[in-house]
């Protein structure tokens, strides 16, 4: 099947096998912390320092991690897609900087970015890859109101317009190592089915919205991606 505008969303999954813990496992929560002191807004307001401290680790660990053959096929697949008339629009729930490393242009990072800051005066975004305090000064406005650009719950995730938008044109949407179970990503799936969208999912084990899927790969990201990516381009898909 010919597609001419895929949407990919990638999840934590993606980027287990470079070394980033996911989310949610079997073990437990995340890195120790308990979400409610670092990923809400309120934690921010009680103990920002904290708050700081926390991304400032998570930022500091990306240093050393490398994409992996999934993040690197989703680059093929935007570059080589391109020249074959496909339109891709890589949507991401990381903070990591994998695509990026991968070579991926255009990625809408709708839970924010370890990479960046936000300031709460200004209200401006923007590269940052130091440490930072309570004390750190926008380069903006020159108020000490900066906080790390990562989307907490309870807030607005970036760039819904244009994804909703890329949700409504496209007739592929690729959904790879994400748990399915925080929203809005997880009704993307369901949202593309509506316009009558082939949607595929890649994960592990089937993911709490399974049943918006038209198919599914069950494996590591690194083997079903690439070579999921290598036919659709080659045009070896089929979707019966
Ligand atoms: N290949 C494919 N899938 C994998 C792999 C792998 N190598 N390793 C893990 N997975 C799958 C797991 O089975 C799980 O379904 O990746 C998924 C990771 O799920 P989560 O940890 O819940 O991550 P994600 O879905 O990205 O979380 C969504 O929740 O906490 C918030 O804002 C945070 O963006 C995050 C959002």
């Amino acid at each position: 099947m010919d597609f001419k505008h895929i949407v990919v969303l990638t999840g934590a999954g993606i980027s287990a096998e470079s070394g980033i813990p996911v989310f949610r496992s079997e073990t437990g929560l995340w890195e120790e912390e308990r979400v409610e002191d670092v990923c809400f807004p309120a934690a921010l307001r009680k103990n920002p320092q904290k708050v700081h401290d926390f991304y400032n680790k998570l930022r500091s660990n990306l240093k050393d991690k490398k994409p992996n053959a999934a993040h690197l096929a989703l680059t093929k697949l935007q570059v080589e897609g391109q020249k074959q008339g496909k339109k891709v629009t890589l949507v991401t729930q990381n903070v990591d900087d994998l695509h990026e490393k991968a070579g991926s242009t255009d990625i809408i990072h709708m839970h924010g970015e370890l990479n960046s800051i936000l300031c709460t005066s200004c209200f401006r975004r923007y590269p940052y890859f130091e440490d930072s305090s309570l004390n750190s000064v926008c380069k903006f406005c020159g108020k000490e109101t900066l906080r790390p650009d990562i989307v907490f719950f309870e807030e607005m995730p970036y760039q819904l317009n244009k994804i909703g938008k890329a949700l409504n044109e496209c007739d592929l949407f690729l959904a790879i190592g994400t748990s399915g179970v925080v929203y809005p990503a997880a009704g993307f799936a369901q949202a593309a089915r509506q316009v009558g969208a082939c949607t595929v999912e890649f994960n592990l084990t089937p993911s709490a919205v399974r049943s918006s899927f038209t198919k599914a790969y069950y494996g590591k990201a690194s083997e079903t991606v690439p070579k999921f990516v290598d036919e659709l381009l080659e045009g070896k898909l089929s979707f019966n």
